[in-house]
């Protein structure tokens, strides 16, 4: 099943936060939707924003806008979350074929769809190779974050993708999810998608993670990345700075997972990424029940940001950066997209 895709003349997705109780997909018409769909975390992870904005693109020029008005509001549509790059990477890329009209336009996106899920394949098959590479054991363990499996993408995934392959490669001793507060996409998503795929995992919480690290738990971290800067700093979902001090502290490889489409050549350091702060009430509710006192104030940034001295490798779908070997995005020459 896919996560998002367009169907007829429309784009259906998975209502994300309505798992893992209930599959329900929704039925996406117009742009407001799409984009309230997107800041309330119904459709999420880098990948599949990236697609959201070519589709959202294509939705927009189904209504046969004038120029300004399909510019204005695949702007719109761009900033509906800031920090992971994808989502304007996709509205522009598909925006350069503008000059095509609505036809062209769908062309783009679904091009972008499946290219997102070649990737996806591709990054497992780096990733386990990476492993192969690095550990001399013949399974392994493998702590995560939040979800970057097909829910994050189209299909399959990035970090949990490469988990997923090393599954099927017989590799995996067991996936470590931290539950991912504060909206649980390691609780509710990633161990949603293990189950299903029957792989070996145990959650743990998210301070569990890196004193858990600490005692031998995993042998390596993987994580996925909402915007990579161009000299590898990777801002990924919050928590993922903790569990890198905790890889680090622990000796072990800290592995960041994403398609190229998520480096940001004009981002230099991961200083200059923008990170959400999605407010108090995250925070102080969960589903809809009070957590803490009435008028609490949160500090509540979705992501953080890792820096490459903490970082072993970043693996995309054309090659692998060892940054552990001062290698960086604009240093490393691209590979070849791998197939299954
Ligand atoms: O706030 P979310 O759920 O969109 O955050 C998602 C993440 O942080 C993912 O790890 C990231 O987008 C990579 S997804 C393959």
């Amino acid at each position: 099943m896919r996560t998002i895709d367009w169907v007829d003349d429309h784009i259906e997705l998975i209502d994300q936060t309505k798992l893992p109780g209930e599959l329900v997909i929704r039925k996406v018409t117009t742009l407001d939707d799409l984009i309230d769909d997107i800041q309330r975390l119904a459709v999420r992870g880098a990948p599949a924003l990236g697609v959201a904005g070519a589709m959202g693109v294509a939705l927009i020029a189904q209504g046969n806008p004038d120029r300004a008005t399909l510019e204005s509001e695949a702007q719109r549509l761009a900033n509906a979350r800031p920090t992971a790059v994808n989502l304007s990477w996709g509205v522009k890329k598909t925006m350069e074929k503008a000059d095509g009209g609505f036809p062209a336009l769908l062309e783009e996106a679904l091009k972008i769809r499946d290219d997102d899920i070649a990737s996806c394949y591709s990054m497992g098959q780096y990733g386990a190779d990476l492993m192969d590479e690095l550990l001399d054991t013949d399974t392994y363990r493998i702590m995560t974050i939040c979800n970057t499996g097909g829910l994050a993408c189209v299909e399959r995934g990035t970090a949990l993708g490469v988990i997923q392959t090393l599954f099927e490669r017989g590799k995996l001793e067991e996936a470590l999810p931290v539950e991912t507060r504060p909206l649980l996409q390691g609780a509710r998503l990633t161990a949603w998608e293990l189950t299903n795929m029957g792989a070996p995992f145990r959650l743990i919480c998210d301070s569990a993670g890196p004193f858990l690290l600490s005692r031998g738990a995993a042998q390596a971290v993987f994580i996925g990345a909402d915007r990579i800067a161009a000299n590898g700093d990777s801002a990924n979902k919050i928590g993922s700075f903790s569990l890198s001090l905790g890889a680090k502290a622990a000796g072990i490889p800290f592995i960041v997972v994403a398609p190229e489409s998520t480096i940001d050549y004009s981002t230099a350091t991961g200083a200059d990424i923008p990170i959400e702060d999605r407010g108090s009430e995250e925070v102080a509710n969960f589903h809809g029940v009070r957590t803490a006192p009435e008028g609490t104030q949160a500090i509540n940034p979705a992501f953080d940001v890792t820096p490459t001295s903490n970082i072993t490798a970043i693996v995309t779908d054309r090659r692998v950066i060892r940054v552990d070997r001062g290698e960086t995005p604009q240093t490393t020459p691209l590979g070849e997209i791998r197939a299954k």
